[in-house]
Parts: structure tokens; sequence; C-alpha cells
């Protein structure tokens, strides 16, 4: 409306060093966005197997992108230089900003706010990457629930535009401002969101992917589904492949969430999706989910 103040939003903060906590998916990309937008990125992994499998998955995606003509080796060495990988959380503590990757569990989440809270410096913002966990109680473990907020990014990262910023009741309006003017400096396009279950996308996309795999239980063939997606809907990939790329154990998670939360019965995770988890089907990453890779 007239008179809004249309002012794009500004670091109110000095970041300068960022901290990823996890080494998953999720937590890879989102180094490798960093990265590549800039900034050193300290990363802690659980083992140096896994903090190296960082290392190389970012190694990969930026071959990749030489070989498309689309990068050179002295931004790959310029990339790979501004990384620091280690099993250390203490190695946190000069970060001016860390998000957080790691399992979707809030138990681990609320153990790892705490100790997030104890290393890093006054002043620094703690970001999660939750899809479904409430932020307003990661930020209640903290002694400064006003610099938690979401920063919730898309798989995969290096590659999906949006980030929803999730402020809680309690975020402080600089840091919801800094972290849109960082998700938009590192290319990102912020959408604002409130702390709710699913906050915008996911409460629209598992339930969508949910219903596809009990569709499928009912008799409709996986190929058939995915065709009619990707042909007709227009979505990139059909429901069957995008549940292979963000893995059936972070669907599931996802679900579940989202039916305790608002209780709906018809959201109750499909037999076949908790089937899959069971059996370490996982997607991509585990090379098979409900296709094979
Ligand atoms: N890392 C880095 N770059 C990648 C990549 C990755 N993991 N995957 C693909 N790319 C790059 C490719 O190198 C290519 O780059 P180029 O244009 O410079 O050559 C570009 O992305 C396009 O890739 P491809 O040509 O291989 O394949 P597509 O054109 O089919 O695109 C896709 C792949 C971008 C993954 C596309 O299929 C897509 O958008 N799929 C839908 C993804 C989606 O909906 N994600 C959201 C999931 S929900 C979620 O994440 C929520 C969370 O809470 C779980």
């Amino acid at each position: 409306a007239a008179g809004d103040d249309v002012r794009p939003p500004q670091l109110r903060h000095t970041i300068e060093k960022i901290g990823v906590v996890g080494t998953g998916t999720m937590a890879s990309g989102i180094v490798q966005v960093f990265a590549q937008a800039g900034y050193d990125v300290v990363f802690v992994g659980r083992s140096p197997e896994k903090v190296d499998g960082v290392v190389a998955g970012i190694t990969r995606s930026l071959d990749k992108a030489i070989a498309k003509g689309r990068s050179d080796e002295e931004t790959k060495a310029a990339v790979l230089g501004r990384l620091t990988g280690t099993t250390s959380r203490e190695n946190l503590a000069d970060a001016d900003l860390v998000v957080e990757g790691i399992a979707e569990d809030l138990d681990i989440k609320t153990e790892l706010f705490k100790d997030l809270d104890r290393i890093t410096k006054a002043g620094a913002i703690l970001a999660t990457t939750t899809s479904s966990m409430p932020i307003t109680e990661l930020a209640k473990v903290t002694s400064r629930p006003g610099d938690v907020i979401g920063m919730h990014f898309f798989n995969p990262a290096p590659v999906m535009k949006l980030v929803e910023v999730v402020t809680t009741d309690l975020t402080s309006p600089e840091v919801d401002e800094t972290v849109r003017a960082l998700s938009a400096a590192v290319k990102k396009v912020p959408v604002s969101c409130g702390d709710r279950s699913g906050f915008i996308v996911n409460a629209l996309l598992f339930p969508y992917l949910n219903d596809a795999v009990k569709l499928h239980e009912a008799g409709v063939a996986m190929d058939e589904i995915d065709a009619t997606i990707k042909e007709t809907a227009g979505f990139p990939m059909g429901p069957f492949e995008l549940l292979d790329v963000v893995g059936n154990d972070v669907s599931l998670a996802i679900q579940s969430e989202l039916r305790n939360e608002f209780g709906e019965p018809g959201f109750d995770p499909a037999a076949l999706l908790i089937q899959k988890v069971q059996e370490g089907k996982l997607g991509r990453k585990t090379g098979e989910g409900f296709h094979t890779y």
C-alpha cells in the first residue's frame, strides 16, 4: 500500500563467518550455497568420514559445473578454500550465524540448540533449516530466543531459489531482517513465514506426496502418476521422483509432524512410505526408494 516501506532488507549484523551443523543432503547443499557466495564456512560432522563426504560432494558438483562450461578451476579452488570441516562444535565459537541441518528429531535438535547457545559468541544468530519442528521450542531452550530463526532451504539447496524465513513470536526484527538480507545476498528468494507446522511449502507439498503414495497403494502405477504430474501439471518431477530426492525418512518425519500438529486423519502417513523407511529404501541417497538409481 502507499507509504509502505519498500526498502530491501539490510544486513543488520556483520556476517562473515558462517557455521553449518550436519553433513546430510540439506546441510551439504547449504554449505555449498554459502561458500559459493563467498562466505567462509565452518561445518560440523559426527565423523571425519562424514566431513570428507561433504567436501567430496561439493567437489563433484563443482566438477559437473566445470564440465558444463559454467564454472572454472579457479572458482572451484576458491569455493573449496572457504570450507573448514570439523568434528567439534567448539569450532563454531566465532561464527556470526550458524545454520543447523541435522536429523528432524526435536530431542536431538534441542540438545544441539543448548550446546550452540553455550558455544557461540553473544549476538550470533542461531538458525535451523527444520522443515516441520516447532522453532519456538528450540528458541526457548536458549538464553537468546530473539536470535533464533528458521532458514528453510529446499532440496537441492544449490539449485532451489526459495528460502522460507521463519520467525517466532520471540525472534527479533533485526535478526529477521538480517536473515532475509543474507538470503538475498546468497542469491535466494526469501519468503517470510510464521512458525506453523510445515510453514507454507511443506504444509501443501507433503500431503500431496503422501496422497500420491496412497493412490499408488490403491492400484495406480507409479510411472503413470509421475508422468501425469510432469506432463500435465508442469511440475519438474513427479511425486515418486521427488520423494526419492527429498528422502523417504525425511518425508515420513514431515508428514508425521503435520498429522500430529493438525490432527487430520487424512494426513496419516501412507503404509508404503513407512515400509520404504523400514526397509532402508530412503531414495537416491541409498540407491533405492520408490525408484532404483
Ligand atoms: N547440486 C547442485 N546442482 C544441481 C543439483 C545438486 N544436487 N541437482 C541439479 N543441479 C543442477 C544441475 O547441475 C543443472 O545445472 P546447470 O543448469 O548449470 O547445468 C541444473 O541444476 C538442472 O539440473 P538437471 O539438468 O540435471 O536436471 P533438471 O533440469 O531436471 O533439474 C531439479 C533438476 C532442479 C532437481 C528439478 O528436477 C527440480 O526442480 N525438481 C523439484 C525439486 C523440488 O521440488 N524440491 C523441493 C523439495 S521439498 C523440500 O526440499 C523441503 C524440505 O523440507 C525437505
